[in-house]
């Protein structure tokens, strides 16, 4: 099954949360001198264009990143984030919108280099088009939970693997965890950031759970959620399993989740920020 397309979503408030923390993950990995590895395994197209059908058809972008691309009242944590996209769209407002690729590419030097994985045919080619001119970057059509686990641990021992399913599935959700439990296994010092929706509550306790019951350590657990749960079919809210996050994401995310609730949230929006699971 691979209906679903990142175009529709591009840049909506779980883009916001999801990629600003990836900004702070990949700019702390790049203060230090020494190569890292970036891997992807649900990379999507690499970059969004706003304007087109997709974008226009939902428009999630305009309760997202159109909210606080030009606001001046934006916090500190969200400068490497928010920089990268004005940096993409310097002759406008709001034109395109990266999507993790796009991300990573920004924070890549000559000394690091990045896996992505991607499925979907039409996407998988406007990935290779924007991959084109991005040196040490592999690019491949096949399933992202293998691909995670056969590069693990890779050579220089530093990396960061996001996965970011698109949850068509019901099993995505424990697969998704237990393909980390299992790198953990083989790279226990890597940063793993796990993207998932609330669309139904138990799914997300199922997660914390086979995490909890795990040998995997430093668990941080962030959420944010534009309405309460409901039973009702819709995602109501974003959230993330970081491990091992880098030690001031923590403060950090306290700068943001505020911001984002004042800026894209109602009164019935709040968020969570917990260590999951201790270090
Ligand atoms: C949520 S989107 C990814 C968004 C992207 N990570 C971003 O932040 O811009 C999920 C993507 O995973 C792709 N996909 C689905 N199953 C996959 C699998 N088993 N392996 C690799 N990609 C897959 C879908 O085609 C879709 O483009």
């Amino acid at each position: 099954m691979l209906s679903y397309r990142h175009a529709f979503h591009a840049g909506n408030f779980a883009d916001v949360l999801k990629h600003s923390v990836l900004s702070l993950v990949l700019d702390y990995m790049t203060h230090k001198e020494k190569g890292f590895c970036y891997i992807d395994s649900h990379a999507g197209a690499g970059m969004y264009q706003l304007a087109d059908e997709y974008a226009q058809k939902t428009g999630e972008y305009k309760n997202g990143i159109a909210k606080i691309i030009n606001d001046n009242e934006a916090p500190e944590s969200l400068e490497p984030y928010l920089s990268l996209i004005n940096s993409l769209n310097l002759n406008s407002d709001l034109e395109v919108y990266p999507g993790s690729p796009g991300i990573a590419k920004a924070f890549m030097r000559r000394q690091d280099s990045s896996h992505l994985f991607e499925l979907h045919p039409t996407d998988i080619q406007h990935l290779e088009d924007f991959c084109q001119r991005w040196r040490k970057v592999f690019v491949k059509q096949s399933d992202g939970y293998q691909g995670v686990l056969g590069l693990l641990p890779p050579p220089s021992r530093r990396g960061v693997v996001l996965i970011d399913p698109p949850y068509e599935l019901k099993e995505d959700y424990q697969k998704a965890v237990n393909t980390i439990i299992k790198a953990y296994t083989k790279f226990a010092t890597g940063t793993y950031i796990l993207w998932y929706p609330v669309v139904k509550r138990e799914l997300v306790e199922q997660m914390s759970d086979t995490f909890s019951k795990s040998s995997v350590k430093n668990v941080l657990q962030v959420e944010f959620c534009l309405a309460k749960d409901s039973d009702e079919y819709g995602m109501t809210g974003t959230g993330l399993f970081i491990v091992n996050p880098p030690w001031q994401l923590s403060q950090q995310l306290k700068e943001i989740l505020p911001y984002m609730k004042t800026k894209l949230g109602n009164d019935e929006s709040n968020y969570t920020l917990k260590q999951l699971i201790a270090e």
